[in-house]
């Protein structure tokens, strides 16, 4: 059995051992893990991580949200959801067995409830949206203190809510957690008393009548979020109170960018991976990212929407055109760092890969 060492925090120098995996859901599997070297967790609940898969071809880089929370840090788990045709977690689903060790970066992420302190919550997530909501749930449970918590999540069926035992069991034992689930559809011949159809504005109303008061998380796919921000802004919500997690949005911030220059479909621009010796040359809307594909380098990335971090490189000449989505943070860039899925070069670039 692992010794723990107390103090002793992991960090991502260390693989990740898989110690259990349990069934959550159709094609939905918690795997749990820990430090070989006994090391503890210690993370901001809803932080997410990023394995690398040893799938054949090559690794995979993919990023999930750690399910558990920060209190209880001997394990890290993740939850994980295979949609069709996935890859990367069909692989997990299908390969990562008890035992087998993988690398993994982070923890990253702002999405946490460590950042906005308040004294009421309403969490509302759709399908595996729901797994930072369970972190950060977990850890104010875990606190002692009664929580005041709307915990909302909207599935397709009932029987695909992911890790509704772990969460009712914390309902169950604690006032402070109001608990709705919404399905599209009842399973068949499985009576459904919970709330039916799809999320709206009345729903919200009903379900948290002093929603104006809450501090709101929300995660889910982006029509999803859409509806949720559109229904709370349409009811005079204060939006700096809203904050959301994309697991597949295309990024944010585009508006934010500084510079005037903007890349140019007709603009030919050249990338030096002073690394590898290659250079590439391509448009000037194409990604680091995907022109470094295209001349066969692999620069290891996660998300493909400036969330993770995991494609970070240095750029050493030129000028990029980045719009992320938080993945990298202000001290990095002042040293030269740019996130190679969101960049775009302008005109001729070099970068350590
Ligand atoms: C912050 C964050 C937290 C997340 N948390 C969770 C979670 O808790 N649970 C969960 O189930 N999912 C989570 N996701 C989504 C997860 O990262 C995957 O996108 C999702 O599981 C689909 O991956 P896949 O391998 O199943 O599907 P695939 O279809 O194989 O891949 C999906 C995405 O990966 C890209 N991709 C495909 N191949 C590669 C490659 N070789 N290299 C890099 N990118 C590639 C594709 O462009 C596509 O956008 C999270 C995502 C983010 C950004
Ligand atoms: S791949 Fe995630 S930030 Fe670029």
């Amino acid at each position: 059995m692992t010794q723990f060492k107390q103090l002793s925090f992991w960090s991502d120098a260390e693989p990740l051992e898989c110690v259990t995996r349990t069934p959550e859901a159709p094609n939905v599997v918690t795997f749990s893990f820990q430090s070989p070297s006994g090391a503890l967790f210690n993370h901001d609940p809803g932080q997410f991580v990023t394995l690398e898969l040893p799938a054949p071809g090559g690794p995979l880089y993919r990023t999930y949200t750690i399910s558990s929370a920060p209190s209880r840090p001997t394990a890290l788990t993740i939850t994980v959801k295979a949609q069709d045709g996935s890859t990367g977690t069909r692989w997990m689903l299908d390969n990562l067995h008890k035992g087998m060790r993988i690398r993994a970066s982070g923890p990253a992420g702002k999405f946490s409830i460590v950042h906005h302190p308040a004294d009421k919550y309403l969490f509302i997530s759709a399908g595996s949206g729901i797994t930072p909501m369970v972190a950060m749930t977990t850890w104010l449970y875990d606190s002692g203190r009664e929580p005041d918590i709307v915990f909302i999540n909207c599935a397709r069926r009932p029987s695909e809510i992911i890790l509704r035992d772990r969460i009712e069991l914390m309902a169950s034992r604690i006032v402070g957690i109001d608990l709705k689930w919404v399905v599209e559809e009842p399973d068949p011949f499985r009576p459904w008393t919970g709330y039916r159809g799809i999320f709206n504005q009345i729903m919200l109303g009903l379900i948290a009548q002093d929603y104006l008061e809450r501090e709101v998380f929300c995660c889910g796919a982006e029509p999803f979020m859409r509806a949720v921000r559109e229904a709370l802004a349409g009811l005079g919500f204060d939006m700096d109170r809203y904050h959301q997690e994309s697991f597949t949005a295309e990024p944010a911030h585009a508006e934010d960018v500084p510079e005037d220059v903007v890349p140019d479909e007709q603009n030919q621009a050249e990338i030096a991976f002073a690394l590898s010796g290659i250079t590439a040359k391509c448009k000037e809307t194409d990604s680091i990212l995907a022109a470094a594909k295209a001349v066969g380098l692999v620069i290891p990335s996660g998300c493909a929407m400036g969330i993770c971090g995991t494609c970070k490189v240095r750029k050493t000449e030129g000028q990029v055109h980045m719009v992320h989505n938080g993945g990298i943070t202000d001290e990095d860039v002042e040293d030269g760092y740019i996130l190679a899925c969101c960049s775009k070069p302008l005109g001729r670039v070099s970068v350590e890969a």
